[in-house]
């Protein structure tokens, strides 16, 4: 049975390389048209994960659907409906930018090749290079250019592997931008980034992986709250109260400008459940 609400389920998933467990029984679901990151350190298993759900990899147990189809005996109906940019780059360096996005176009047998290839272009500032080599790029033009090759095609699912590793602040603004954007078209949009920033302004639901499992998911807001080290700044109107307040905020009324709740960020929660994790590992 599909499920209307959901876009990517996740059960039991597991994986093996050689005797190495990368994967250790991954759980979770994605609501369609929402963006899901998976947030977590080199190697925790990132990759893997959306090499499963993107059918370029078989998992060991457990099972995964994409728009209700199964990652293994539905590839090719997955497949239809999802779109990959890889963590590593899938562009012919031997060819231009443009030829690059018409070849997919072409591949993918769109009828408005030309003028999705221009709107891709112009969207990720690469018209002056367009009719150059790939090999003449830099860094993070070969990246817009790899994410453009991936938009070609309007999917229903898109898979984004680190999307704006190597982007300076402006592209990647541009791409968070463009994220949104998708999403609130429809668009569900699952990606895996190290950048804790990016999963808290962007995602609607985070999970933390760590070392094959998922230590906690749920929304940025959520991961903050249950995190019990919350406290409060008190802005006070000259450094002389904030001196007198640190002993006498209890007796005396002292003038404070502005209370502000401060939650902790991602980061905070990200590297304590990382610690707790550690100290349970070292306990064994
Ligand atoms: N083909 C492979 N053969 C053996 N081990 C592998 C293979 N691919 C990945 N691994 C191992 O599996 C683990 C998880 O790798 P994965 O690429 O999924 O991590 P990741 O979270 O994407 O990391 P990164 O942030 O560095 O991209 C790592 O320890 C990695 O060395
Ligand atoms: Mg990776």
């Amino acid at each position: 049975m599909v499920k209307q609400g959901i876009a990517i389920s996740v059960s039991e998933l597991t994986k093996k390389y050689r005797e190495k467990e990368v994967l250790k029984s991954v759980n979770f679901t994605v609501p369609r048209g929402s963006i899901y990151a998976l947030l977590g350190s080199n190697g925790a298993g990132k990759t893997t994960i959306v090499k499963i759900l993107s059918t370029l990899l078989k998992p060991d147990s457990g099972s995964a659907a994409v728009n209700g189809f199964d990652v293994v005996s539905q590839e090719k109906l997955v497949r239809k409906c999802i779109s990959l940019t890889g963590q590593f780059t899938a562009v012919d360096e031997v060819l231009t930018g443009r030829e690059n996005l018409n070849l997919i176009g072409q591949l993918m047998r769109l009828s408005d090749v030309k003028s999705k290839t221009n709107e891709w272009l112009s969207f990720f500032d690469l018209q002056e290079a367009s009719d150059r080599k790939v090999s003449t790029y830099s860094g993070g033009m070969k990246r817009r250019l790899d994410i453009a090759m991936s938009l070609m095609i309007d999917p229903e699912v898109l898979f984004l592997d680190e999307p704006t590793t190597g982007l300076d602040p402006q592209n990647r603004i541009a791409m968070w931008d463009l994220v949104k954007h998708l999403a609130m078209q429809g668009t569900t949009v699952f990606l895996t980034t190290q950048y804790l920033e990016e999963a808290e302004y962007l995602a609607d639901n985070v999970a933390i992986l760590h070392k094959g499992r998922i230590l906690i998911e749920g929304t940025p807001q959520y991961l903050k709250e249950i995190r019990p080290q919350s406290g409060a700044y008190l802005n006070f109107k000259s450094e002389k109260d904030a001196a007198k307040a640190m002993k006498l905020l209890n007796e005396n009324s002292i003038p404070v400008d502005a209370i502000e709740l401060n939650l902790p960020s991602l980061e905070d929660v990200f590297l304590t459940l990382i610690d707790e994790k550690k100290e349970d590992t070292e306990r064994v």
